[in-house]
């Protein structure tokens, strides 16, 4: 196969940033992808619909004359009040909430910091069909760092399903066999998950090829060889549950090449062709359209895009460097390329 067709994709994870950085990056979310969840952790975050709103506003104004929709989330604080969120639902504005523990990532400190302050506002999001997104990770600092999503799931994750059986969730950027497993099960039909180019393409190793790699440093981090290959073959198992999700999450240079870096990888620029290139590899070309342009719209409920995207096989080369933010896969290639 040479060229691959595939209905226009969506990314239900992505950071556009503000300001300067919005206006570099979105335009790259934009021209693949018809839709985005776009995350709230601006600085302050984004917990209420006034806040939605304007960020939408400026999301539009950075990506005029690209046929795009984000579509935005509320930041879950221990404050966070169910009627703002309902009507912030209601009104179109968001249609989903962020779930950060408190400390677990970039801008995260006003998460939740314990999940029994937000029961009154998951009872309402169960009521009314809104959908829980997810950073499945612990704090606790006793916790080694490549265990927390592992132990995020039996100490907080299990009982919250169990708790709200009908809330939809979706565990976003699932690294491991264990979350893997979870969400392949029969037992919890309303959960979900998106997976990354990273952590289809990167183990742990990465982190540390030929010296520190800042740039291979995403939250969470990337894992054992066996979890990488336990989420490719979520990934490419046609499974509805396992949706793409770029966690693009730009952060300048200088931010991430220092003595205490920035988690965040840049994947945007070259995505899909990322996506690609892995569902390849995995003989799994016709497979793709489900997982990047299938699979999402219908979990969140939404019509799929009626456009088209065409790829062909012959690299696409990544720049070095995009402004001041060193893409993923800078200076490398990937397989794929976008036609025009
Ligand atoms: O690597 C990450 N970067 N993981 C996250 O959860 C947040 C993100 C960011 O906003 O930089
Ligand atoms: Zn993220």
């Amino acid at each position: 196969m040479q060229t691959l067709t595939i209905r226009r994709p969506d990314d239900w994870h992505v950071h556009l940033r503000d300001g300067d950085m919005l206006a570099l990056v979105a335009p790259y979310t934009a021209r693949q992808f018809g839709r985005a969840i776009v995350m709230p952790n601006l600085a302050p975050p984004v917990t209420s619909v006034a806040a939605a709103a304007a960020y939408r506003d400026r999301i539009l104004a950075a990506t005029a004359g690209l046929d795009f929709t984000p579509l935005m989330t509320a930041y879950l604080t221990d404050d966070s009040n169910p009627d703002e969120i309902e009507r912030g639902r209601r009104d179109a504005v968001w249609i989903a909430a962020k779930l950060y523990p408190a400390g677990a990532t970039t801008n995260s400190a006003r998460g939740v910091t314990e999940i029994g302050r937000i029961s009154r506002v998951l009872e309402r999001m169960q009521a009314i069909g809104m959908p829980l997104l997810v950073h499945g990770e612990v704090t606790d600092p006793q916790v080694d760092t490549f265990d927390r999503e592992a132990v995020f799931i039996d100490r907080i994750l299990l009982k919250l399903l169990a708790d709200f059986p009908a809330l939809k969730v979706v565990f976003e950027h699932i690294t491991t066999r264990q979350a893997a497993e979870l969400v392949a099960s029969d037992d919890f039909p309303n959960l979900a998950a998106t997976i990354t180019p990273q952590h289809l393409m990167l183990n742990r190793n990465a982190l540390f090829d030929g010296g520190l790699r800042p740039h291979a440093y995403c939250l969470p981090v990337v894992k054992r060889e066996e979890h990488r290959l336990a989420v490719r073959a979520a990934a490419v198992s046609s499974s509805p549950k396992f949706f793409l999700g770029t966690d693009s999450a730009p952060h300048v240079a200088a931010a991430k090449q220092s003595a205490c870096g920035c988690a965040g990888l840049f994947n945007a620029p070259f995505a899909i062709e990322a996506y690609a290139q892995v569902f390849d590899e995995e003989g799994a070309l016709d497979r793709l359209e489900g997982f990047a342009s299938e699979h999402g719209p219908r979990f969140y409920g939404l019509a799929l895009n009626p456009g088209q995207l065409t790829l062909e096989r012959g690299g696409c080369a990544v720049p070095t460097a995009i402004g001041d933010v060193i893409p993923f896969g800078a200076g490398g290639h990937f397989a794929w390329r976008l036609s025009n």
